[in-house]
Formats: structure tokens, C-alpha cells, sequence
């Protein structure tokens, strides 16, 4: 292949990083500085599977670059390039496909503020108003030049709105959050302060003795840095009782307990382990899908981050079920609690056999990479994850073919949301008909929600599937300070906003789906009659804008125009008629909805037209 790079050089710290990652460079085209000189306009660098074997390192090499230097320089980008034998030209539209990498200089500290829709209605316009005051406007200098504030989308961190996040560039990079946010706080923390102690995990049934909690029963039990206090809490009984049933066995409870999908698509888990396990075409890759960007959803991060060693438990039992031998966890890039933990957790199943080579003695290989998003929602989508590990633009693929055919590297590939993954381990110690009680009879067990907005009990809940949204409203304490309610956005920006008739809605796949709604990734998200619904509206508007990935038409040009035509309606400037407005809104969803090649422009508009139906928010003349 050839590449013509610039002539610019990475600094000191920029190459460093990289060698660190890479290796030292082999030779002087590579940039080492003891072999035979090659004339870096006629190379001929590595072709074929050569090149292509190394392309997946692109996203780490990027992330290590912009954490050590706050940005990605030319000279960092074009060596990237050359250890990678990666075209600028292709690495340049990777670099900027990802909000957290910026290829313009920037401070080290950029405080990532949330403005999207928890956030929204949790305070982040007055966080917002005051850094203005007191720093400027988003992406404008802090006093020393040392430090910039940005507005974000959800940043997962719902429970404890107005939430921020920090990430310092340098020799020892740091990401902390600070959630909730006060200016204050803030403006001291970006100006070297200290982050304050994050507060204790918002899982309000912890502790209480009659709370039946399934997923989250280790939580503030467990210490999530030990191995050997998850295993004093029941860890690794399924792997074992997996090694016991063997492959056919687990497959067969999967099967029985009747387990969907959480991670959106509720897709039944053991077809999908079965085709992996059939397919004669190896290596297979097993991916756990913990991109968490839909706004609203915290669940998987709370687990991450508690519950660490379960999420790799049931990865093992995943790969081991599947013929896997090798899984990637693909976590968002604004989760460093849970990226750490994730690491040390790594570590220690490694050290102590739990994973790698011949786990516990038997037959059985399987590891686990870590990847990090970068800040793409579209990385969420299955097959534009397998395109950002793989080291390309996040954009999904055309299914078929499937993931199960041809998924990670083009090979058969399961891939499952974190809180599906950790079903399996009760389904494999109590067995799939036991399991299949709990919930309704075509969604079986518990399901996480996440509650957040005008609710007096934020965190994250574990509820059979059926319960009713009213009762779970109920055991959140309803709305905060007994406000009026005006409606709940169920799912997600990708949801649907419920009215205060609709809260007996029961929250099961079958019965949201004849509803009208759905649960989507578990998002119940409260809001009361102080909150500007418009403003939730645009916000969701902006947020599809901004992260779709531009791939197709319906969907790039659609979620435009559709916030567009939001703003003109909220600014009471209708072009035409307000129903004339109404009218191309209607246009927009259908056309969006019929032609998108992905979830994301399919569902782009859900939300804002149930509440346009349902919620009377502008005056709406039809
Ligand atoms: C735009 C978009 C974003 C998505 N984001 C996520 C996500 O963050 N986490 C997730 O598990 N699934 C997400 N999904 C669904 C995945 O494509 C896929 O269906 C899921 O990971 C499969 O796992 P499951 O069968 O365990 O649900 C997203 C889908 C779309 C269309
Ligand atoms: S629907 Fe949107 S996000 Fe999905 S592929 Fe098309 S442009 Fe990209
Ligand atoms: S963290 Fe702000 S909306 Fe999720």
C-alpha cells in the first residue's frame, strides 16, 4: 500500500505514547533511527492481511495521543499512520468521527458539561448560565488558558444530574466525574482542584432485606476491586455449573428461560448463541456491548462499575457456550470508574486462572480485551462497534449479512448488552424453566430501569418484567416534592413520552410494543410541570443531529430538518401554518422511519412525535 505522509513530527510524549502501545518501531520507516534509510516518498509499506492486522490499534493509538497531549497533532496523526500503515487521509476521517479527540489544539482540561435531557431538567441550564459568567462561553479559555468547558450529550450519569465530566491531559492523564455539579465545585476542579468523593451508587433497594434483587444483589455487598469478595457472594458458581453442563447444556437453559435481549432489539439470546455455536467458520469473537450513550441509561455503568467480575463471568460462560476464545468488552469512553475497574478486574481473573488458558483446569481458553468508545452514540449499533474495534468510522453495515455470520473481523460474532450477558449466570445456576417464572410469559425475569429527572428517588432499579410504570414511579417516591406530573419519557431520546393516563402501561416487551412505546434500554425519566418541555424536545432533536453517523440521506438530511422545524415552531415562527409545520414534521418521521439504514434514523423522531401527539406542546392548530 502506498501512503504519503507529511513531513511533520510527532513531540517527544506523542511518540512515546505510541511506542508504548506499539512497540518500538522495526524500522526507519516506521521511525527508528538505527536501520537502513528508505526514501518516505517511494515506500511501499505493508499490504494485504499484514496491514490489516494491525488497523484495530488505530482507536487506542488515538486515545493515547489525545490523552497525553489533549489533542491529536498532525505529526501524532501521520505517525500513527506510519507504525500503522493506515492512509492519513483514512485515519484523519477516523479521528474525526469521535467527539472526545480533538484535532485542534486544545487546553489539557476540558470539563465535559451534560446538557441533554436528565440534565436538562436536573439543573445544567443554571450550571450552564454560570460558567458562562464566570468562564465564558463553551470552548472559550479559563483564566490561565489552562482549561475549557464543553457542552456534552448524556454523559450516563442520569441519577446524579447536573453531571460532568473531567479529562486532564498530560504525563499522568486523568478522567473523573463530578456529578452532581455545581459551579463551584467545577470551576475549582478546573483549576487543578481536587475531584470530590463521587457518592455512594444510587441503587435505592440496596440493603432492603425484602428487595428480591437479582442483577444487583451484590451491589454495596461485594467490594467490586476483590476477586475473592465476589466469589463470597456466590461469584463463579455458574462458570462452573457452565463446565458442568457443557456447551449443549447452557445453550438449552438459555433456550428454556426464554431470555431477550436488553441491550434494545429484544432478540432472543440463544438463537443468536446457537447460530455462533453451529458455525463451522472460525475464529468466532464474542462482544459485550457496553456503549451505554442511549440518553437517560446508566444501568450498565452502575454494574461496571459495582459488579465488575459478573460482567466477565458471564462473558466466559458466553465464549464457552459459543466456541469463542476471545472477547471484547467495548465500553463508552466517558465511564473511567468502570474502565478502571474493568482493568483490575481483568487482572486479577488472569492471575488467578479465571481467564486465558485452560480456565479452572478444564478445556476452556477465553480472554478479554478492553476497548473504548470515544464518544459515537452510533458505536452502540452493533455492526458500527465492529466497524470502530476494527479501527474504521463507526458507521453501521447493511445487515445481512448478520452478526452471527460475519460480525467482528467478518467472522460469526455474538454480541450482547451487558445486562442480558448477567442473566445468564442465575439462568445457569437455577435453570432456564425456573428462571422463565419470573416476569410475564414472553418476557422472562427482572429488568433494570434507570429513573431519573423530577423524581424524588433517583438510581437504578430491578423490577420483574410486568410490573406497572405507576408502581414503579411508586417506589422511586414519585414526583419530586409532589409536583404535578406531565409526562415520562419511557425507553430513552429513541423512546416514547408517556401521559399521566398511560402509567398503567406494563413494562414488558410484548405489552409496551402494543402500547405503542417501548422499554428500550430502561429509561424512565420523569418530568413534572417546572420542566420546558420544548427544550427536552430540541434536545433530543439536536442530540439525533449531531450523532447520526451521515451515512444515508433520510437520516442525515431528516433529523436537520427536523430540529429545524422544532426550533420554528418554538420560536412561534411556523413555516406556514403551525399544522403546515406539523404536516412536514409528519413527513420527516415516515420518511426517516422507512428509508434509515440503522436504528438510529429509524427511531429518530419517536419521541418528539409522541409528544407532539400526545402532549400538546406547541399550540399545535391540528
Ligand atoms: C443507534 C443504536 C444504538 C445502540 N446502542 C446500544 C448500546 O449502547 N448498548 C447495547 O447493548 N445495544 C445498543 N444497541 C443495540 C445493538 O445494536 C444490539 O442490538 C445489542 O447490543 C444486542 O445485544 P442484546 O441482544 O443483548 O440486546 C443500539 C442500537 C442502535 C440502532
Ligand atoms: S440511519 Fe443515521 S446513523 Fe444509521 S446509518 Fe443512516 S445516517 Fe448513519
Ligand atoms: S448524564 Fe445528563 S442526561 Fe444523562
Amino acid at each position: 500500500m502506498d501512503i504519503v505522509l507529511h513531513d511533520v513530527a510527532p513531540s517527544d510524549g506523542e511518540r512515546a505514547v505510541i511506542d508504548a502501545l506499539l512497540g518500538p518501531p522495526g524500522t526507519s520507516w516506521e521511525g527508528a533511527t538505527d536501520s537502513v534509510s528508505i526514501d518516505r516518498g517511494a515506500h511501499v509499506a505493508k499490504g494485504g492481511h499484514a496491514a490489516r492486522d494491525q488497523r484495530h490499534l488505530l482507536l487506542p493509538a488515538l486515545h493515547a495521543v489525545q490523552a497525553r497531549a489533549g489533542w491529536i497533532s498532525p505529526g501524532a496523526l501521520d505517525y500513527i499512520c506510519r507504525r500503522l500503515t493506515i492512509p492519513p487521509a483514512e485515519a484523519h476521517g477516523v479521528a474525526t468521527f469521535y467527539a472526545l479527540f480533538s484535532l485542534q489544539p486544545q487546553p489539557p482540561v476540558v470539563a465535559h458539561v451534560c446538557t441533554d435531557v436528565a440534565c436538562l431538567a436536573g439543573g445544567a441550564p443554571a450550571l450552564c448560565s454560570e460558567l458562562e459568567q464566570r468562564v465564558g462561553p463553551p470552548g472559550a479559555h479559563r483564566g490561565n488558558g489552562n482549561a475549557i468547558w464543553l457542552e456534552s450529550p448524556c454523559l450516563g450519569l442520569c441519577e446524579r444530574a447536573p453531571a460532568t465530566l473531567i479529562t486532564v491531559a498530560g504525563e499522568e492523564p486523568r478522567e473523573d466525574s463530578l456529578a452532581p455539579a455545581a459551579a463551584d465545585e467545577l470551576t475549582a476542579v478546573m483549576a487543578g482542584g481536587e475531584v470530590p468523593q463521587p457518592p455512594p451508587p444510587a441503587v435505592p433497594q440496596a440493603g432492603q432485606s425484602e428487595s428480591g434483587l437479582r442483577l444487583l444483589r451484590r451491589i454495596g455487598h461485594a467490594d467490586p476491586g476483590s476477586l475473592d469478595s465476589y466469589r463470597s457472594h456466590g461469584g463463579y458458581g455458574a462458570l462452573r455449573a457452565a463446565f458442568d453442563l457443557g456447551p449443549a447444556g447452557v445453550l438449552r437453559e438459555v433456550a428454556d428461560a426464554k431470555l431477550l435481549g436488553r441491550g434494545g432489539a429484544a432478540f432472543p439470546t440463544a438463537r443468536k448463541w446457537e447460530a455462533v455455536a453451529r458455525n463451522p467458520r472460525r475464529p468466532h469473537f464474542l462482544v459485550c456491548n457496553a456503549d451505554e450513550s442511549e440518553p437517560g441509561t446508566f444501568k450498565d455503568r452502575v454494574i461496571l462499575e459495582q459488579d465488575p467480575f459478573a460482567v466477565i463471568e458471564a462473558m466466559t460462560v458466553a465464549g464457552f457456550t459459543t466456541g469463542c476464545e476471545r472477547g471484547y468488552l467495548y465500553l463508552r469512553g466517558e465511564y473511567p470508574v468502570a474502565w478502571d475497574r474493568l482493568v483490575e478486574a481483568i487482572v486479577q481473573a488472569r492471575t488467578r486462572g479465571y481467564l486465558g488458558q485452560g480456565i479452572l483446569g478444564t478445556e476452556c481458553n477465553f480472554d478479554i480485551e478492553l476497548r473504548k468508545g470515544a464518544g459515537a452514540y452510533i458505536c452502540g449499533e452493533e455492526t458500527a462497534l465492529f466497524n470502530s474495534i476494527e479501527g474504521y468510522r463507526g458507521e453501521p453495515r447493511n445487515k445481512p449479512p448478520f452478526p452471527v455470520d460475519s460480525g467482528l473481523f467478518r467472522r460469526p460474532t455474538v454480541v450482547n448488552n451487558v445486562e442480558t450477558l448477567i442473566n445468564v449466570l442465575d439462568i445457569v445456576v437455577q435453570g432456564g424453566l425456573s428462571y422463565a417464572e419470573i416476569g410475564t410469559s414472553a418476557s422472562t425475569g427482572t429488568r433494570l430501569f434507570c429513573l431519573s429527572g423530577r423524581v424524588a428517588k433517583p438510581g437504578l432499579y430491578e423490577a420483574p418484567m410486568g410490573i406497572s410504570l405507576r408502581e414503579l414511579l411508586m417506589m422511586a417516591g414519585g414526583v419530586l416534592d409532589g409536583r404535578p406530573l406531565r409526562t415520562v419519557l419511557l425507553g430513552g431520546a429513541a423512546g416514547r413520552f408517556m401521559t399521566p393516563d398511560e402509567l398503567d402501561v406494563e413494562l414488558s416487551f410484548e405489552a409496551t410494543r402494543e402500547a405503542g412505546t417501548t422499554m428500550g434500554s430502561g429509561v424512565v425519566m420523569v418530568v413534572d410541570d417546572s420542566v420546558d418541555l420544548p427544550a427536552i424536545l430540541r434536545r433530543i432533536a439536536a442530540f439525533f443531529r449531531d450523532e447520526s453517523c451521515g451515512q444515508c440521506v433520510p437520516c442525515r438530511v431528516g433529523t436537520v430538518r427536523q430540529e429545524e422545524s422544532l426550533a420554528r415552531l418554538a420560536n412561534g415562527r411556523p413555516r406556514g401554518s403551525v399544522a403546515d409545520e406539523h404536516a412536514l414534521l409528519d413527513e420527516i418521521t415516515a420518511t426517516m422511519r422507512d428509508a434509515s439504514i440503522c436504528g438510529l434514523g429509524q427511531t429518530a423522531a419517536d419521541a418528539i412525535e409522541s409528544a407532539l401527539v400526545k402532549l400538546n406542546v406547541f399550540s399545535d392548530g391540528r
